[in-house]
């Protein structure tokens, strides 16, 4: 199985976000943490910034919506350049019409679970998603710890995809780093997004390259594909 790090931009310093994300060009992915102030207690960026990184970015964008109303707003982040639009299952009103707005618009489309949402009610609708993101921390902030407890939720994503025999990632965000990615690794993860962990040291490509050996050295019991 093919392990991606997204790191996060949200640890990268938003004066200088052009520079910042051409220091991750050995990622998979650039993870930008969109928060609207209600649906999480922070503010970072919205539609015109995600446009302007998708045009300078060395990676494609994995746009996080930490927002309400995703059902209106997704798609719309499909249209200014992200590749992978995530929403919270939390805050929409149509998980399915939502996440086939993001594909109809040309981007793989994503549900994402906060620790205290049970992946149960979601796994009928894994034909409609290209990824599940379980959360490691409560959505908000950069630089939390890392909750272990949510490692039986990611088994339980990973036994669903591969039962269904579908080509859907698993990713975790939230507190990833040296120190958890391989618990994560083999938990079934397959996507590994890391904020502080990547843009907290001197060389973030490197961090990237580390990570990404880390997690394919401990790559779970999931078959190869
Ligand atoms: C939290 C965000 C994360 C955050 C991760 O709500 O969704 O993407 O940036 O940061 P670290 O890796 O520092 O926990
Ligand atoms: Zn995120």
């Amino acid at each position: 199985m093919a392990m991606q790090i997204s790191p996060s931009i949200l640890a990268a310093d938003f004066a200088n976000l052009e520079r910042e994300i051409g220091r991750i060009s050995s990622a998979d992915w650039a993870h930008v943490d969109v928060m609207d102030g209600h649906f999480v207690p922070n503010l970072t960026l919205g539609l015109p910034v995600v446009q302007a990184l998708a045009e300078v970015s060395p990676v494609p964008l994995d746009v996080h919506l930490m927002i309400e109303d995703p059902d209106r707003w997704a798609a719309q982040y499909a249209d200014a350049g992200a590749r992978s639009v995530t929403f919270h299952v939390e805050a929409a009103a149509d998980v399915v019409a939502t996440a086939r707005s993001i594909r109809e618009a040309g981007a793989r489309a994503a549900i994402a679970l906060k620790p205290d949402t049970s992946f149960a009610g979601y796994a009928d609708m894994l034909a409609e998603v290209d990824m599940v993101l379980v959360m490691t921390v409560e959505p908000g902030f950069g630089g939390q710890s890392f909750m272990a407890d949510q490692m039986d939720k990611v088994t339980q994503v990973r036994e669903a995809v591969d039962r269904a025999g579908v080509p859907v990632w698993i990713q975790v965000d939230g507190g990833v780093s040296a120190d958890t990615i391989e618990t994560c690794a083999q938990a079934g993860a397959d996507v590994f997004v890391a904020g502080s962990a990547v843009y907290g040291q001197q060389d973030p490509a490197a961090a990237v390259e580390r990570l990404r050996s880390q997690a394919q050295a401990s790559g779970g019991g999931a078959p190869a594909r």
